[in-house]
């Protein structure tokens, strides 16, 4: 589907999203709508810095292998930088990891690299791959792993919006979303639902774009984790006013070249219905569209339930899978949801 109404950092923005549930895209595209009157979603980006790991073990003397990879960060980052003319290691850094397992330490080197506007595993792994062998040799220790990390945590995404009391329906409306976000805060068997809610958004968005959508899953959870307790990646507050404010924060490791962004033809598609210039971009769009998914989401919840509207549009679908067209998808799906009784059997025989 396309979501539409979304209003970003001042620009119009039509947004393709690849789902198997439709009130997603309706409940998105309606949360834009309200969004409109308040200049819709103010976000931002982190610059694009991810992390690649190489983990050096059996090393007799843990200190002086931080210092001998310290004293050839030069040569190591010149080495990681034949790799790619764009993307480009910025810095090297060793620290120590508590080996949890059997109390011992881990030593690993962390490149900082610059992805700029790839989403950058392929190249943060070959670096790493090369880097292995050198400071292996450097240390005298052995190298086990070489891989990026996949929690973002210096690509970090927020998105804010304001939504009217007015357009809510009013002061209550109002405090029955902020209740139902401090439920969400303060018990994780429902933020992970809350938040099931928000990737709904960011997922479809990702996968509608060819973005490795497991690697943004894993790290917004793990960011969901951040304090030692699984919470919402969104908050609310009211305003002076009383309308409502909205929040996310986010790792969003997303890319507009390299990958298969640039290749598969429905990737292609999805970034040229946005019109996007640039990764940071992107992700200010993706971040937008989850806080606009989970406002839905809460919204309806605190009201009148999630299930009317899934239902009508799920009528819809039946009828569409009965043989209904045009018009006739309306009046079907319409006596079903009249009738209680939505299945195929009875949109053939309304279709009849
Ligand atoms: C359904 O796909 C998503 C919700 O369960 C999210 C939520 O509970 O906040 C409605």
């Amino acid at each position: 589907g396309v979501a539409t109404n979304f209003v970003i950092n001042g620009k119009d923005y039509l947004v393709p999203m690849a789902i198997e549930e439709p009130s997603v895209v309706a409940a998105g595209s309606h949360s834009a709508k309200l969004a409109k009157s308040t200049g819709g979603f103010k976000a931002s980006a982190d610059s694009s810095i991810m992390r690649g790991q190489i983990q050096v073990t059996n090393l007799l003397d843990i200190k002086n292998a931080m210092r001998i990879i310290s004293r050839n960060k030069r040569s190591l980052l010149t080495s990681a930088n034949s790799i790619s003319k764009n993307v480009k290691a910025l810095d090297l850094k060793a620290r120590v990891v508590k080996n949890e397992i059997d109390n011992g330490k881990i030593l690993v080197a962390e490149l900082y690299v610059d992805c700029k506007d790839s989403m950058g595993a392929n190249t943060i792994n070959s670096m790493c791959e090369l880097l292995g062998p050198e400071i292996e040799r450097k240390t005298n220790g052995k190298v086990i792993l070489k891989i990026l990390s996949n929690y973002a945590t210096e690509r970090i995404a927020t998105s804010k919006v304001t939504f009217k009391k007015e357009e809510l329906g009013g002061t209550e409306i109002v405090d029955r979303i902020l209740s139902a976000f401090a439920f969400a805060f303060s018990d994780p068997h429902r933020a992970v639902t809350h938040n099931k809610g928000i990737m709904n958004g960011v997922d479809a968005v990702s996968i509608a774009t060819g973005q490795d959508f497991r690697a943004i899953e894993a790290a917004a959870h793990a960011y969901a984790s951040r304090d030692g307790k699984y919470r919402t990646l969104t908050t609310y507050s009211k305003s002076s006013n009383g309308d409502l404010l909205g929040r996310i924060e986010i790792p969003l490791s997303v890319g507009i070249v390299g990958g298969i962004s640039t290749v598969h033809p429905v990737a292609k598609m999805g970034l040229k219905i946005l019109g996007v210039k640039s990764a940071s971009e992107l992700a200010c769009i993706v971040a937008s569209v989850g806080l606009a998914q989970n406002f839905a989401a809460i919204r309806a919840l605190a009201t009148e339930g999630i299930q009317k509207g899934h239902m009508k549009l799920h009528a819809k679908n039946i009828a569409v899978a009965a043989g209904a067209t045009g018009k006739l998808v309306e009046i079907v799906s319409d006596t079903m949801y009249r009738q209680s009784n939505i299945n195929l059997n009875s949109a053939r025989t309304i279709l009849h």
